[in-house]
This record gives C-alpha cells, sequence and structure tokens, in this order.
C-alpha cells in the first residue's frame, strides 16, 4: 500500500523590529503601570514597526528571507505562499503577493488568510492539505503582524497587550508518520461585538467620521474574551491530547498562543501539564495575533527533537480557535 502524504514543517524564520516600547514607556503614555500589567497580563516589552509606509509585509519578508537561508531552499521552488495577517499593507493586493515579490518567489501564487489569533493554526492546516494533495511540494505559511498600526496608544485598556513580528514556515511533503498530524478547528461567529476593528473594512470604512470616533483601531471587551478564551483553548487542547493517548508525560510541548500569561497557565493547569513543557515568551513581545505560535517554535526551534510531540493551541477574534497535533520532523 503507498504510504500517505503527510506534511512537515521543515524550517522556521523570523523578524521583529528593533524599537522595543516597555511598560515604563507604556506608562508615561496611559495610565498603567508596570506591575498592573506583569500582573494581569505577563508583558514587559513588545517590539514595533517604526517607520512611514512600513506595513506587515516588511517583516513577512524579512522572515522568509531567513527561512531560505537558513534551509538552504531556492527562491524559485516554493509553489505557494499563504499569508496569515489582520493587519494586511492594504485590502488589496494581498500581503501574501507582496511579500512574494519582496521575497522573489516568482514560481509561487500567493494568498492572505485571516484566522485572527487563531491565523496561524488555520495557515497550518491550510498548507497541509494542499501538501497532502500532492499537488505542492514547498509551501510558505507567513504570519505578519503590525498590530501597533490598528492600536490606539490612548487606550489602556488594549495599548499593553500588542506587539509587531512577522514569521515564516516551510511545510514540505514526507511519506513518514510526523508533521502536521491532525488539527481540530472552530469558529462560532459570536465573538464579534466584543473584540473586533469597527472601521476600515466595508461595513464602515474608515472615513472621517469613523477616524473622530477612533473606530480603526482595536475594540476588546477582554473580561469576555479571557473566559471564552480559557474554555475554549483548554477544551480543544484536552480533547486533542485524549484523542491521541499523549499523557503530560508523553506530550514534549504545548505551544499556546501567547495573549494573557494567566489564560495559558490555565490551560496547561487543564492539561495537567508541568510549566517546563509550556513555550511562553509572552513577556518579551506581548500579543503579535497570528505570529505568536511560530515566533515560539522560532525560539524553540534547538530544543526540538524529531519525534517530539507538541499540541499547538490558539483562540482569537470571531470566534476562532483550535488545536493542532504536530509530530516534530527533525533535530536542529
Ligand atoms: O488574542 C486574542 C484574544 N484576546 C485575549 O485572549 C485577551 C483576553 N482578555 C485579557 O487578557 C484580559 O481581560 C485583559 C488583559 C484584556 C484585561 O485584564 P482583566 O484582568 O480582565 O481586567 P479588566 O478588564 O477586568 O479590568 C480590571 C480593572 C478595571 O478597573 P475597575 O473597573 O476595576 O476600576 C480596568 O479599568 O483594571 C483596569 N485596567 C487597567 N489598569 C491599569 C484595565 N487596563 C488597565 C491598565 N492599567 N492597562
Amino acid at each position: 500500500m503507498e504510504n500517505k502524504i503527510h506534511a512537515q514543517i521543515t524550517g522556521i524564520g523570523a523578524y521583529v523590529p528593533d524599537y522595543i516600547l516597555d511598560n515604563e514607556e507604556l506608562s508615561r503614555l496611559v495610565d498603567t503601570s508596570d506591575e498592573w500589567i506583569m500582573s494581569r497580563v505577563g508583558i514587559k516589552e513588545r517590539h514595533i514597526l517604526k517607520g512611514t509606509g512600513k506595513g506587515a509585509s516588511v517583516m513577512g519578508a524579512k522572515a522568509v528571507d531567513q527561512l531560505l537561508e537558513k534551509t538552504g531552499v531556492s527562491p524559485d521552488e516554493i509553489d505557494l505562499v499563504i499569508c496569515t495577517t489582520v493587519t494586511p499593507d492594504h485590502l488589496f493586493p494581498s500581503t501574501a503577493s507582496i511579500v512574494a515579490y519582496e521575497s522573489k518567489l516568482k514560481n509561487a501564487w500567493a494568498f492572505d488568510l485571516l484566522g485572527a489569533c487563531s491565523g496561524f493554526l488555520y495557515g497550518i492546516e491550510t498548507a497541509r492539505s494542499f501538501i497532502e494533495s500532492g499537488r505542492y511540494k514547498k509551501v510558505v505559511l507567513v504570519s505578519a503582524e503590525k498590530m501597533s498600526s490598528i492600536t490606539n496608544y490612548e487606550d489602556r485598556t488594549t495599548c499593553p497587550l500588542f506587539g509587531d513580528a512577522g514569521t515564516a514556515v516551510l511545510l514540505e511533503p514526507t511519506s513518514e508518520e510526523i508533521g502536521v498530524l491532525d488539527a481540530d478547528l472552530h469558529t462560532d461567529g459570536m465573538g464579534k461585538p466584543y473584540l473586533y476593528r469597527k472601521a476600515g473594512g466595508s461595513a464602515h470604512p474608515a472615513h472621517a467620521k469613523e477616524v473622530a470616533n477612533i473606530d480603526h483601531y482595536i475594540y476588546q471587551e477582554g473580561r469576555f474574551v479571557f473566559k471564552h478564551a480559557v474554555s475554549k483553548m483548554a477544551g480543544v487542547s484536552v480533547g486533542m491530547m485524549k484523542k491521541h493517548n499523549l499523557t503530560p508525560e508523553t506530550l514534549a510541548w504545548l505551544v499556546p498562543h501567547q495573549a494573557n500569561l494567566r489564560i495559558i497557565d490555565a490551560t496547561a493547569h487543564h492539561m495537567n501539564l508541568p510549566p517546563e513543557k509550556v513555550m511562553i515568551n509572552i513577556e518579551r513581545y506581548g500579543n503579535t495575533t497570528s505570529a505568536t505560535i511560530p515566533l515560539c517554535l522560532w525560539e524553540w526551534e534547538k530544543q526540538l527533537k524529531k519525534g517530539d510531540d507538541l499540541i499547538l493551541s490558539a483562540f482569537g477574534a470571531g470566534f476562532t480557535w483550535g488545536a493542532v497535533y504536530v509530530k516534530w520532523a527533525y533535530d536542529s
């Protein structure tokens, strides 16, 4: 019998801008403190992309360039680029097409995918389907978010939370029983009023009135989102463990979306996982939306071993949420 094709992650690149916005600087912008932000969210600093006319694609393209250099893959070999983002450079053309152009991926077709904070998981499942079809050999999944472009630095309830980053992951086929092995993804649509950007889309274009009302920035009812994030992320992650007979002993890593340290801790607690099996870097980057999970994988890459069982888990606007089961494919 012919072996099934699986999609394996074969490399990761990332780029975070140089400028660091720390809690001390934020405390001068709004009525907040390092103590409040650290105890309620767990963030110390976030990276911000400065400079006029620079969109998310700048970080996405730098991440792709690093990925290609690290893996030794030539730009001509890439078949497809998928870019997850809630902060596209423009509503059109796609940010994926701009990244493909900037990184000279001449033989790839490219499109954007919007799954908010669950975007990386949605992107992984999409890329996996293209690879498993047998028709695509090298798919690049870019996650590029310039959250600072939609953050109101006069709103203390949202401005401490978000940061900017770009990541790029390469997916390729394998006949081994490794790679992206399962995904359990959800969308319910009821979450819109609790976490969204009111203006700037076709329902409410960002005209002078919308801008005056500050409707072109992120709006969030944090407490409501928090409750749902904990129950959904924990539920789907525990479900994935049970389905694949993974135990706190056999699971190598939980790779959670980094929105709030308390959400991460609660998810790990429900999974009975000790802290040393949970990837956490929220303190240094904040919430970079769809880039949080690949940013963790990039930082922990050297510690990952072929055959390690990982659960990636996220929750975000929509609401969207899910868990992905990955058997890591390579030793660094
Ligand atoms: O990634 C996509 C999904 N998003 C999430 O998962 C985020 C989920 N939500 C959260 O992480 C948390 O709800 C927040 C971090 C956004 C807020 O934390 P919280 O513990 O839920 O605080 P809260 O909104 O209940 O506010 C508590 C108090 C309020 O004051 P009063 O009404 O009790 O007097 C706020 O005005 O804290 C106040 N507050 C602040 N104080 C100092 C809110 N923001 C700040 C601030 N500094 N930055």
